[in-house]
């Protein structure tokens, strides 16, 4: 999502100096070398492969990836690189069960948005399937319905407000849904009995794990603070090697709204950005979103959900081990001694990238129900030296005291923010999309702007003023094969966004990117990078580029696909054979993809492929 979530609206944004907001390239050079100079022993000698793109790149393009980039632009159309082919696979409003209305975008209803792929698609994973009957593989999608809109309104102003309250809670959620491809066709498979809608009108989850059943959970309709009901504003997600998908719930704050008069959840509020005003109002018809009502209500969001797209009748799990904060990516590395890590980021200016650490070890079939309900949430503080420290939220640790206001492990997990502010966290530029290396475990970590950085807030990880193009961190955990769980990592700057940074890479043109946002490393280690902001940042237009992450090639970005005019690229996921690549177009403008009289521009689902089946980027 782009507008709704930074801290200054574009107007304010193009009132900020460009030349203010330009990087500096000498400065930043000078930064990185003397940060460099700290380091020490073998370190310092990979120098040569682990400077920014700007610093590394030659003039002969020498990337592994072998398609030809796209001008950048700015229309009302989606463009992919020469020999690709995008696929309309999902659009807003689709059907997914033999019973679900026709879409109606004139005559809305909550009961045919339950029946529909829902709005705003973002996440997305692909879990396979067997074979089928027919011979054609295949998997489940699983797609995350970020937020609503009023420009779903546009052909239906008149809708009563009740029925559009319904409308806006039954498009929320996630959409499971079984793919079919034949050739190089991809297909829905309509009431398959896998596929399944999930939103907040009607999906009840249970919440697990140290802060499940605390009373400050507890709410009127469940007074023993276990059962939610819903998920809200779905963004990045993850999945799990035992096959289940995490979502996460990222600007859980927009819902609630009114006066308490129940004060004791005061300070919460506050750090969340909780507050009087309702962005979407639906405590008129559902108290539970009134502050007045139920001021307990929104610390039942803000967490990750995990969810079983094999089983449509499982019941989603809050794991509230994980922390709670405005997740943005759940992102799953399995460690060399089995324990599962999770890295997950705070989307907001000056907020803190996290990781989850189980205690138990995962084993293939063995029980996974509880490995994210037991560990330790750390919280990361990024060094001048290119080091990070992992700092532990436990409760009666350090400051985790009741001197601080915290009685136990579920109040430092309900006020994750608050107990990182405490042990000193980095805050950095907007954590969004975090990938995985498959080989060598390096982490990408996706900063895609802070406007508010101040020339005094410059730091190692977060090096510019007015920070208005975001940049893209490595992050090295040590050891031959990378642990996660270690309490130490190192960083380095991957790439800066913005066209100043690229001035003398000798990349085409097209190649700088801006507002990086979600990210995705394929299987064969190049990093595809999906933005969100770059109109209102540079004139250009929300795209998808990919670079190498090793090798003469190293961050060295090629534009591949650019959305249309007012989208955002969201959810990157590859198939299994790497052969399409899943992409979300959220927000899009102009018509987009429809281009008809009655039809609304509608977020959508694409299926990306080269027309001679080679793997994506060539
Ligand atoms: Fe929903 Fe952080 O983007
Ligand atoms: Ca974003
Ligand atoms: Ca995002």
């Amino acid at each position: 999502m782009s507008r709704k979530k930074t801290l200054f609206p574009d107007t304010e944004d193009e009132a900020i100096p460009r030349q203010h907001t330009s990087p500096c390239f000498a400065e930043l050079l000078d930064q990185h070398l003397s940060r460099r100079h700290l380091l020490k022993g073998s370190a310092a000698a990979t120098l040569a492969t682990s400077l920014p793109r700007s610093l590394s790149a030659s003039t002969d393009h020498p990337s592994s990836l072998g398609f030809s980039e796209l001008p950048h632009g700015l229309d009302s159309q989606l463009h992919v690189a020469e020999g690709y082919e995008s696929q309309v696979l999902l659009r807003w409003g689709d059907p997914l069960f033999s019973n679900s209305p026709i879409f109606d975008p004139a005559r809305q209803t909550a009961a045919a948005q339950q029946r529909q792929f829902g709005y705003n698609c973002d996440f997305i994973a692909f879990m396979p399937l067997a074979t089928d009957a027919q011979g054609r593989h295949g998997g489940l999608l699983c797609v995350s319905h970020e937020y609503s809109s009023s420009r779903m309104f546009s052909h239906s102003p008149k809708l009563p407000p009740k029925t559009r309250t319904g409308v806006e809670l039954a498009t929320h959620g996630h959409s499971v849904v079984e793919i079919r491809q034949r050739r190089n066709t991809w297909s829905v498979i309509i009431n398959s009995p896998l596929n399944r809608r999930i939103s907040p009108l009607d999906t009840w989850m249970r919440l697990a794990g140290p802060a499940a059943g605390h009373p400050r959970l507890q709410t009127t309709a469940d007074p023993k603070g276990t059962r939610v009901l819903g998920t809200l504003n779905n963004c990045a997600g993850g999945t799990t090697p035992w096959g289940t998908v995490l979502i996460c719930e990222e600007n859980f704050q927009a819902y609630f709204g009114g006066k308490p008069t129940d004060r004791s959840e005061q300070r919460n509020y506050e750090r969340y950005g909780i507050g009087p005003r309702h962005r979407y109002g639906w405590a008129r018809f559902h108290p539970r979103f009134g502050l007045a009502q139920e001021p307990r209500e929104s610390n039942r969001f803000g967490w990750v959900v995990e969810i079983n797209p094999y089983d449509p009748t499982s019941m989603p799990v809050k794991r509230t081990a994980l922390g709670r904060f405005k997740h943005e990516s759940a992102t799953v590395a399995l460690n060399p001694d089995g324990r599962v890590v999770v890295y997950s980021g705070d989307d907001q200016a000056f907020e803190y990238l996290y990781k989850f650490v189980s205690d138990g070890h995962y084993a293939a079939g063995a029980d996974t129900n509880q490995l994210l309900d037991k560990g330790v949430l750390h919280v990361a503080r990024f060094d001048e030296n290119g080091s990070v420290d992992w700092l532990p939220l436990i409760y009666g640790q350090g400051p985790l005291t009741e001197k601080n206001g915290f009685t136990s492990q579920a109040e430092v997990l309900i006020e994750t923010r608050r107990a990182a502010d405490l042990l000193g966290a980095t805050p950095m530029d907007r954590p969004e999309g975090i990938t995985l290396h498959p080989d060598n475990g390096h982490i990408y970590l996706a900063l895609t702007k802070n406007h508010a950085r101040t020339p005094w807030q410059k730091n190692g990880p977060n090096p510019r003023a007015l920070n208005r193009y975001g940049h893209i961190l490595e992050i090295i955990p040590p050891g031959d094969k990378a642990d996660h769980a270690a309490t130490e990592a190192r960083w380095e700057i991957f790439a800066l966004g913005g066209k100043g940074a690229n001035k003398t890479s000798g990349l085409d043109p097209a190649g700088w990117f801006a507002c990086p946002d979600n990210l995705a490393c394929d299987a064969r280690g190049h990093l595809w990078i999906a933005s969100d902001g770059a109109t209102s940042a540079s004139g250009i237009a929300d795209s998808l580029w990919a670079c190498d992450t090793l090798g003469p090639g190293r961050a060295l970005s090629r534009h591949f696909l650019r959305a249309p005019k007012g989208a955002e690229v969201t959810g990157p996921c590859f198939s299994p054979d790497q052969r399409t690549l899943f992409l979300s177009i959220q927000h899009p403008g102009g018509g987009w993809p429809d281009f008809s009289p009655g039809m609304p521009a509608r977020p959508t689902v694409v299926a990306i492929q080269h027309h001679d089946g080679r793997k994506i980027g060539g």
